[in-house]
């Protein structure tokens, strides 16, 4: 075998890697998923792995920058610049579980209107005065329902199908297609899953289709995240890597199909039972959901390839459900808009609402949505992955270890997801430890930490030693480690990066306040989509001034709306058409195009 021998533990996977791959290129060879959050350009430091055996080539610059002496030492190499001089034995530390914090539902019942029905049939049998052909048999038996549609493998299985059930058998139809044949009376048997395929996480739901039942969540890391932690990193691997597009596909469908199989196997359902499936995503996860190139997504005009909704069997995009089922993907407002956005504002029925109301969906692309006096305006703003504590020292996913929430008086308060040992920081931990860190004085309202010489006396002593320079600047220590891990601290440049996100959010909103004629006091909603957004403290998010300024009491949490919406979307045909209808209705208005941005953006940097 030519190549140089790789072997990915604890996966135990093997594989004959080009001399000139990287251990990241391997492991992508391989289907070992090594967190890459800038796709190997060597910026990020996140993909670090451990060298068991071999010998390596020596450091790069970039490894020099990310890695300590006693890293090098244990034999930590950054899988994106590290290249072997032969075979190496690589051990991949633990994906951080995506799924640690809970998905939040808030849909359990949900209004039923679909066109996927069953019919149970006793069928006449044939005799010698009855030479009907099978096909014939089962139309007539449907009495006067048009059947337009009947693929041929449905048609091969009703001989066998009949003979084998004493003729008894349920039709199943969605519209006029006859999608498939099922023995015996299987009439409560229709399911469903809804999907929000997030950019760094997928999570699925699993409908009961004949009650109106959501029957249970699960949730993976999309595998992509290998590829890069943003849409922008998958669009180059998609648009420059030979068969980059076919396999962010497979990375997405194969995540999928494991959500699919998880929630199959908690409820006891067949998967061949599920005969629909929703699919709400960012402009860009949903061009690679259906295979489609993101290419023009990376560039000015930002043009997509399509907008509408589509639906799409199953059986062309490799999902393992039923092979007839329908892939119906929801859809998008503009290139960085999607159908995730169109879904939550069909959840929290943005138009019903009486008064201005304004949506945010917070992450790396924060949305934005406005509607006032009928009409409803949005906006993408790219906030950069700090709310996903990326770009963050020691940022790490909302997952166990994680610190999620600070409170800073005499002394240093926090809450650790999981109750672990502290091993980092997720963004409302970020967002909630910077904001107490103005109020204590400790950062200035330009987003200066101070030194320990301009606080002397001025804080409590316990916060004053917590603070330190170090090469790369100042930083506060969090969480002092009882073990050889290194401390937790937020850095200068940390708050630089909320910073930026923050001001991004916060001159998107404005710019849509302006666009619609009104001023943040005519809000009477504020609505924080998203995972995040429930987790974050709101006095956080309003003393940082990442929102406009308006009265807590009207910013309400609504937790994942995007994956309501694509729930209430699977269950009701009115509602697919409801959310064509918002899309459609939507103003984008396109913050590149808009000289007063940067302005609104240098003016919501501050912390006042
Ligand atoms: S530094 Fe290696 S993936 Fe970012």
């Amino acid at each position: 075998m030519a190549g140089r021998k790789i072997i990915f533990h604890p996966e135990e996977k093997t594989i004959f890697a080009d001399e000139a791959n990287t251990v990241l290129e391997a492991s992508q060879k391989a289907g070992v998923s090594i967190e890459a959050t800038c796709g190997g350009r060597g910026t990020c430091g996140k993909c670090r792995v451990s060298i068991l055996h071999g010998q390596r080539e020596p450091l790069t610059k970039v490894e020099e920058n990310f890695l300590s002496a006693q890293d090098v030492e244990k034999g930590i190499a950054l899988a994106c610049q590290c290249r072997g001089y032969g075979d190496l034995e690589i051990l991949v530390p633990e994906k951080e579980n995506g799924s640690s914090r809970k998905v939040i539902l808030e849909t359990k019942t949900v209004p039923l209107d679909t066109d996927v029905k069953k019919e149970y049939l006793e069928l006449e049998k044939p005799h010698i005065h009855d030479f009907r052909p099978d096909e014939k048999r089962l139309i007539d038996a449907l009495k006067g329902k048009q059947i337009n549609s009947l693929q041929l493998d449905v048609l091969s299985s009703i001989p066998s199908f009949l003979r084998e059930n004493d003729f008894r058998v349920t039709a199943v139809l969605a519209g006029s297609e006859l999608l498939a044949v099922e023995a015996g009376d299987t009439r409560n048997k229709i399911y469903g899953v809804a999907f929000d395929i997030g950019t760094t996480t997928v999570v699925g739901y699993l409908l009961d289709l004949c009650q109106g039942l959501v029957l249970g969540a699960a949730s993976r890391t999309n595998k992509q995240s290998s590829y890069g932690a943003d849409v922008i990193s998958r669009i180059q691997f998609s648009d420059e890597q030979v068969n980059g597009l076919k396999c962010l596909q497979e990375n997405v469908m194969d995540v999928a199909n494991e959500i699919i199989q998880e929630l199959a196997q908690q409820n006891g359902i067949d998967t061949e039972t599920v005969y629909q499936v929703s699919v709400v995503g960012n402009t860009v996860m949903s061009h690679l959901f259906l295979g489609l190139s993101p290419a023009a997504l990376g560039k000015s005009p930002f043009i997509q390839v399509f907008s509408s909704m589509k639906v799409i069997p199953a059986k062309n995009l490799g999902l393992k459900v039923n092979y007839h089922a329908k892939v119906i993907v929801l859809p998008n407002i503009a290139g960085y808009v999607g159908s995730d956005t169109v879904a939550a504002l069909l959840a929290v029925g943005i138009d019903k609402n009486t008064g201005p109301a304004m949506m945010i969906d917070l992450g790396t692309n924060g949305e934005i949505a406005l509607t006032c006096e009928g009409k409803l305006y949005t906006c993408s703003t790219a906030a950069g992955p700090a709310f996903e504590g990326a770009h963050i020292y020691q940022g790490m996913r909302a997952t166990e270890g994680a610190i999620e929430k600070v409170r800073i008086d005499k002394t240093v308060n926090i809450s650790v997801i999981g109750n672990a040992v502290p091993s980092g920081i997720c963004g409302s931990g970020l967002i909630d430890g910077i904001s107490e860190l103005v109020k204590s004085g400790i950062i200035n309202k330009n987003g200066r930490m101070l030194p320990q010489k301009d606080l002397d006396g001025k804080i409590p002593e316990e916060l004053w030693h917590r603070l330190r320079m170090r090469d790369s600047g100042q930083e506060f220590v969090l969480h002092y480690s009882s073990t050889k891990q290194e401390d937790v601290v937020i850095t200068q440049r940390d708050v630089r990066e909320l910073q930026m996100a923050k001001a991004a959010v916060r001159a998107g909103a404005e710019i849509l306040l302006k666009e619609a004629g009104i001023e943040a006091k005519d809000l009477n909603t504020v609505k924080l989509a998203g995972a995040f957004g429930s987790f974050v403290r709101k006095e956080s998010i309003l003393s940082i001034g990442l929102l406009p300024r308006v009265d807590g009491q009207i910013v309400y949490p609504v937790g994942n709306a995007a994956g309501e919406g694509a729930i209430l979307a699977l269950a009701s045909e009115e509602k697919r058409q409801h959310a064509e209808y918002l899309a459609r209705k939507a103003t984008h208005v396109e913050l590149s195009l808009r000289p007063d941005f940067h302005t609104a953006f240098r003016d919501a940097c501050a912390f006042v």
